[in-house]
């Protein structure tokens, strides 16, 4: 984990390996951001002039290295561009600083220690650029640097994250900041464990293993934690997760995480999908579409860690995590495509296309969810690719029971660096699901099937339970270049939202 200080030491008198400062994009040029005005000085205030000769223009996500002058304490200077200069009397935008904060941990990969002077107004500016800062500090290495049989290694060693982050400007005795780096350390060290369960390759992150990280990770917090094992679950009567498990070698679990605080006045359910591999099962994936799919279970990876977080945090307020954890493979023991299953609820459900899991296990996690009456129940879910169709890959939908809920989800995603859009759930399309043998089938229109999966989710939410459903397929899993602070692969899509509708519930400040 990447160490993060504070430090009001002025920019030309600490030594780090690297020092990295802002520059924007003005009409005339790049122009050196606040903050660097230290750097500048050193630089004889050409600063701007000499990254103009480079090319430089303070685009955003921009990277230019330089090698320090005399009276600097580092080896080399990175700038970083923060994209347009802020209008008069505006500051940064919370998200630009925080992505050029990770754009440049990024840059600095296998470095020690590196200073951040950034522009920071005020507390949310240490948030964002502590929180950009630590979430581009990432790396997954954990598969990489083996040895092979000739006793040679097979590739370089890998080189880890940057491993100490100052932020210059940000005050340690000043009681706002210290609590925003503290809250940053929380949420990106969160997000980053999300990420690390999303890239584990699912031969390794079974459902069994993925609820054991969650006991151990319980245990320390001290905070409850509940396992059913797939004894548990036929005997229970969930359905739908062991219809989804039963064809896989490697068992379903449904782990129920649960923090409490004695002075919480609401309670909240976070349910994910977690199916840690998904083959499609007896309906399988062809290749093409089956590579990233050790991805499907970043909706429990994004609600385990956002309960962490919220454990972590202390906030005021109950929140339950439920992980409903399956492997979707195909066997002689799998679903079949005509199977009827009974789920928890007590609904049967025939299934027409074994690839349409996550529903499946989501409904029991809903139903089990609701029996508790929290005062709202928000599931995430790498749902439908119909979802990365609409919106794309950056772009998670939202849809709900409830208006007012649904906007104030969308408001708060925005809030925390997050693109998400509101979708509806057109009650015209409950009858593609009509099936001439159960209650209900697992699939119906292909049109608009993102939606058709929120209205299947929508039937097995407890009668008058708040309810919001976040399909995540699109930016759960990034496999285009790098970007900001998003790496390739798990991203921790939907962890910050949690956690701020969290926060927001805990002080009663929830639209
Ligand atoms: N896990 C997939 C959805 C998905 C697609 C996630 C792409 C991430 C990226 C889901 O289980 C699935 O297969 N959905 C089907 C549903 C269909 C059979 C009704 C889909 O979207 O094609
Ligand atoms: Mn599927
Ligand atoms: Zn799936």
């Amino acid at each position: 984990m990447t160490a993060l200080t504070l430090s009001t030491a002025g920019a030309a008198t600490l030594r780090a390996d690297a020092l990295v400062v802002g520059v924007a994009k003005g009409p005339k040029g790049p122009v050196v951001a606040a903050g660097a005005e230290a750097v500048d000085k050193a630089f004889d205030g050409k600063l701007a002039t000499v990254l103009d000769a480079l090319g430089a223009s303070g685009a955003e996500g921009e990277i230019t290295k330089l090698p320090a002058p005399d009276g600097l304490k580092v080896p080399v200077v990175l700038a970083v561009g923060l994209g347009a200069v802020p209008e008069k009397d505006e500051s940064y935008d919370e998200e630009a600083l925080r992505r050029a904060a990770g754009a440049a941990s990024r840059a600095l990969n296998g470095t020690k220690k590196a200073a951040f002077a950034l522009p920071l107004e005020d507390a949310s500016a240490v948030t964002a650029v502590a929180e950009g800062a630590l979430l581009g500090a990432y790396a997954f290495t954990a598969y990489q640097g083996g040895e092979n049989k000739t006793g040679k290694s097979g590739k370089e060693a890998p080189k880890g994250p940057l491993a100490e982050v100052v932020l210059l400007g940000a005050k340690p005795r000043d009681k706002e900041h210290k609590a925003a780096a503290e809250r940053a350390k929380i949420v990106a060290n969160e997000v980053n464990i999300a990420r690390d369960l999303i890239n584990t390759p699912p031969n390794d992150l079974t459902p069994e293993a993925f609820a054991a990280v969650a006991q151990t990770t319980a245990k320390e917090l001290g905070i409850k934690v509940q396992v059913l094992d797939e004894k548990a679950l036929v005997k229970g009567g969930f359905g739908g997760i062991m219809g989804v498990g039963k064809g896989s070698e490697n068992p379903p679990r449904l782990v129920k995480i649960a923090y409490t605080h004695p002075k919480a006045e609401k309670t909240l359910a976070f349910v994910g999908k977690g199916i840690t591999y998904d083959s499609g099962g007896i309906s399988l994936k062809p290749a093409g579409h089956n590579e990233t799919m050790k991805c499907d279970m970043s909706g429990a990876a994004a609600v385990f860690a956002s309960v962490v977080a919220v454990a972590k945090l202390g906030l005021a307020v109950n929140v339950t995590g439920w992980l409903a954890l399956a492997e979707n493979m195909p066997s002689g023991s799998a679903t079949r495509p005509g199977d009827v299953l009974r789920m928890y609820s007590g609904k049967t459900v025939e299934v027409l296309n074994t690839d349409a899991e996550g529903r499946l296990v989501l409904g029991d996690a809903l139903t089990r969810a609701s029996e508790e009456n929290p005062d709202a129940i928000v599931d995430v879910a790498t749902l439908t690719g119909a979802m990365v169709l609409a919106l794309g890959n950056r772009t998670f939908g939202i849809m709900a029971n409830d208006d007012a809920f649904r906007t104030s989800i969308h408001e708060i995603a925005e809030e925390v660096g997050e693109a998400s859009w509101p979708m509806p759930l057109p009650a015209d399309l409950r009858k593609g699901m009509d099936s001439p043998t159960a209650d209900i089938a697992n699939m119906g229109e292909r049109m608009g099937g993102g939606l058709v999966a929120g209205l299947f989710l929508q039937e097995f939410v407890g009668e008058g339970i708040t309810w919001a459903h976040l399909d995540i397929a699109g930016p759960a899993f990034h496999e285009g270049a790098p970007y900001g602070y998003t790496p390739k692969g798990g991203t921790g899509s939907a962890v910050r939202t949690l956690v701020r509708l969290a926060e927001r519930t805990a002080t009663g400040d929830l639209g």
